[in-house]
């Protein structure tokens, strides 16, 4: 019986038992044990989401750890994880669609002035607002893989203009392109709306920062749901608070849950999410996690396997 070791932020023997009942679907008789047991040493694959590392790391036999989201920065996190285990995370449509939802309606949010129509209620002023011609709107989309390109492609449906860049170049049907640090700053002077979908990865932490926010249109809307570490809080919420940024959207934060005292919470013209932009559905999500852990069991390397070298 294939044992797998278990733990999610919020663990609690439901979500064990269901991901447990999702897997045996595909893998019958797999047993998913709590990290913190004793019955974890006998693992050699582990299902994790913000796990604590030094536990995974004392585990002898593990040869390979699942992200139980896209991202995996938190395995990555501060080299603890021996560079020989494989890391493997979930690359689930599901979820990329959710994603899109998230960003479609927040980009409409901001284009039809959703908040300032609802702060009119609250006053009973029933007056027409300046409507934005969107056909002149450009919108960036940081991170164009397996989530940011189906974002791009379903915001371009939608009739904007959209901009895409990566690592790599790429090469997407209506939608620029580009790559480099060059690029990038073009981007933040060029686009109306900013939407930041990159992995947390040396090179894309604070990339969003004071010299980054000073480069944007004023006026401009920013929209987060990569991670928290991305972006500088402080220099979001000065740029915020002066209307330099008109709105931001916030699906993840460098410290989460979102701490009582930031001031992110207060300031009228940012939205917050509790990092639920795209949740990891164990429906959709089972049949290539069984997959992988059957590869791992034989020998053989899982689809999704990350580079560890390019840290996503
Ligand atoms: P992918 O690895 O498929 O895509 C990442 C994209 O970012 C790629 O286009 C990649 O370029 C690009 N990229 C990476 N590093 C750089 C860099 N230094 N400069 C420019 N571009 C770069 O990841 P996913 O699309 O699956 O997920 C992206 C992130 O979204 C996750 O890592 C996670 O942080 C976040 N996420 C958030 C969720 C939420 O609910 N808030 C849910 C799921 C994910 P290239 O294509 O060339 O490799
Ligand atoms: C993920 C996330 O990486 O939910 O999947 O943030």
């Amino acid at each position: 019986m294939p044992v797998v070791a278990f733990y999610s932020k919020d663990s609690n023997a439901e979500l064990k038992n269901e991901w447990e009942n999702r897997l045996r679907v595909y893998y019958p008789f797999i047993s998913l044990v709590p990290l913190l047991s004793d019955q974890a040493e006998k693992a050699i694959t582990a299902l994790l989401w913000k796990a604590p590392l030094e536990r995974v790391k004392k585990l002898n036999k593990l040869k390979c750890l699942i992200s139980l989201g896209q991202g995996v920065d938190h395995i990555l996190k501060d080299n603890i994880i021996d560079k020989n285990i494989t890391v493997v995370r979930v690359v689930d449509p599901f979820m990329a669609k959710s994603m899109s939802h998230w960003v479609v309606m927040s980009v409409l949010n901001f284009v039809r002035d959703t908040f300032g129509y609802y702060n009119q209620q609250k006053n009973k002023i029933y007056k027409p607002r300046k409507q934005i011609n969107f056909t002149t709107l450009k919108i960036a989309v940081y991170g164009i893989g397996a989530i940011g390109s189906v974002v791009a492609k379903d915001l371009k449906q939608l009739g904007f203009k959209v901009y895409g860049w990566s690592r790599t170049q790429k090469q997407m049907s209506g939608i620029n392109c580009f790559i480099g640090k060059d690029k990038f700053k073009c981007l933040l002077k060029s686009c109306d709306i900013h939407i930041c979908l990159l992995p947390l990865t040396i090179e894309t932490n604070k990339i969003f920062s004071k010299s980054s926010f000073n480069m944007m249109k004023h006026g401009s809307c920013f929209i987060n749901a990569g991670r928290g570490e991305q972006v500088v809080e402080e220099h979001l919420l000065e740029n915020c608070k002066s209307g330099h940024i008109s709105e931001a959207v916030l699906d993840v934060y460098s410290k989460e849950p979102l701490p009582k005292k930031s001031q992110l919470w207060e300031q009228k013209n940012i939205r917050i999410w509790p990092h639920v932009a795209a949740e990891t559905n164990p429906e959709t999500a089972a049949k290539q996690i069984a997959n992988a852990i059957k590869c791992i069991e034989k020998g053989k390397i899982p689809p999704n396997t990350i580079e560890r070298n390019l840290g996503y």
